[in-house]
């Protein structure tokens, strides 16, 4: 058996040589500069190493009016929230199709070239409606667009370094690498999880009840941009180690990370994150309840619904595996779920976001059915470390 085939056929790599890099950079000192904003560097990484097949840069006018009102591509392929390049109007408006630009990170390194083949006025209104479902501010996709500027600029990239933010490389692999070494160990199929937390022992129930179905797991968590009040992406490493070290099978696990900039964007974003993992070379993709969601936007269960959508099979590639709301439950006295329990709402143990901060930071371990001690005592250093 072979691995799943990349969206769109086959994986992309805008990676350019050592020799060619050389030339570019050389080339790039006379461009006129973008200078990239974090959401815009991890969009970039992401189609360098070719997470986002089959995108080779920038969305088109064409490919983001699809996009935004079908979930597709102009030519018919599944794509669900737009990849585009808006940078400020001032910068823009010097800038004119058919030329090339410098794209920098914010510190003024140089990451690729990009050659503009489309200047298009950046439909916010469409994206915002379609993509988020809401035109509320409050959502940080929604806040994030507005902030975008008034063009959009399409073309393909060739990127000199895609590590724009150089942290956890041990971790920081391609999906061209993870293919790779699910092929050293004979894994054939590989269920991922996506996440933006520490994981919890309703999150790691979700994980093993998945790797009872396929030959190995992935972790994999979120370390592009996040929202400010989300646990940092290396807190949360250092929890995903420590529960993998004592609560998980290492011969059938591994932690990898991705460099995504997460929208918010619930069942929109689920599709994104499906098919990002099968560029990863994964078969099957967890899916719980308020997947990528965020404040009371989206329905529970709207992000495995909208699956339904789709041939998922031809279409999407990639096997969703859905979660109902799982929970500790007091009564069988183990993980459990709607599906499996009948108990009491006094039988489930639940904790709200707020009352699991409100612990940790008075250095109380949340209740053993909710965090596992070893992630708890790394969320209270954590905690106790932030200013009051
Ligand atoms: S997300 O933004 O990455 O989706 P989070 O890290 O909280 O957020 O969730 C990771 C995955 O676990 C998602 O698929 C989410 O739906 C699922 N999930 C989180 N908590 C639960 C729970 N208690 N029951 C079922 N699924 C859950």
């Amino acid at each position: 058996m072979s691995l799943v085939t990349p969206h769109g056929g086959k994986l992309v790599n805008r990676l350019l040589s050592p020799a060619d890099a050389k030339s570019a950079t050389d080339s790039a000192a006379t461009l006129p500069a973008i200078t990239l904003s974090l959401r815009d560097a991890c969009d970039l990484e992401m189609i360098a190493i070719g997470a986002f097949s089959p995108l080779t840069g920038f969305l088109g006018s064409a490919d983001f009016t699809r996009v935004c009102k079908e979930m597709r591509l102009a030519d018919g392929t599944v794509w669900p929230i737009p990849v585009v390049l808006s940078p400020e109007n001032a910068v823009a408006e010097k800038i004119s199709p058919g030329s090339k630009v410098a794209l920098n990170d914010a510190s003024g390194r140089l990451l690729a070239v990009m050659t503009v083949t489309e200047k298009f006025k950046h439909d916010k209104a469409l994206e915002i409606v379609n993509v988020y479902g809401t035109e509320d501010d409050k959502h940080p996709g929604v806040a994030m667009v507005r902030q975008q500027g008034d063009w959009c600029l399409a073309g393909p990239i060739d990127v000199i370094t895609a590590n724009h933010e150089p942290e956890f490389l041990e971790y920081r692999k391609t999906p061209a690498e993870t293919r790779a070494m699910f092929e050293e160990k004979q894994w054939n199929t590989i269920a991922a999880f996506q996440t933006r937390n520490p994981i919890h022992r309703a999150h790691e129930y979700l994980t093993k009840v998945a790797l009872e179905m396929t030959d190995g797991l992935l972790i994999h968590p979120v370390v592009g941009e996040t929202k400010s009040d989300d646990i940092p992406a290396d807190v949360r490493m250092d929890c995903y180690k420590v529960l993998i070290d004592n609560y998980y099978n290492k011969a059938r696990t591994m932690l990898t990370v991705m460099p995504l900039a997460m929208r918010y964007a619930g069942p929109r974003e689920a599709i994104l994150h499906a098919l990002i993992r099968k560029n990863y070379g994964v078969s099957h993709f967890i899916v719980g309840r308020d997947h990528a969601g965020v404040g009371n936007y989206y329905g529970t269960y709207d992000a495995q619904q909208i699956f339904e959508r789709f041939d998922v099979a031809k279409e999407i590639g990639i096997t969703p595996l859905k979660f109902e709301n799982t929970f500790y439950c007091k009564k069988t006295k183990g993980m459990a779920s709607d599906k499996t329990t009948n108990s009491e709402k006094e039988d489930r143990v639940f904790l709200a976001g707020t009352k699991v901060r409100e612990l940790l930071r008075a250095g109380h371990r949340p209740p053993e059915e909710f965090s596992r001690p070893e992630v708890a005592d790394i969320l209270i250093r954590w905690a106790q470390s932030l200013p009051a």
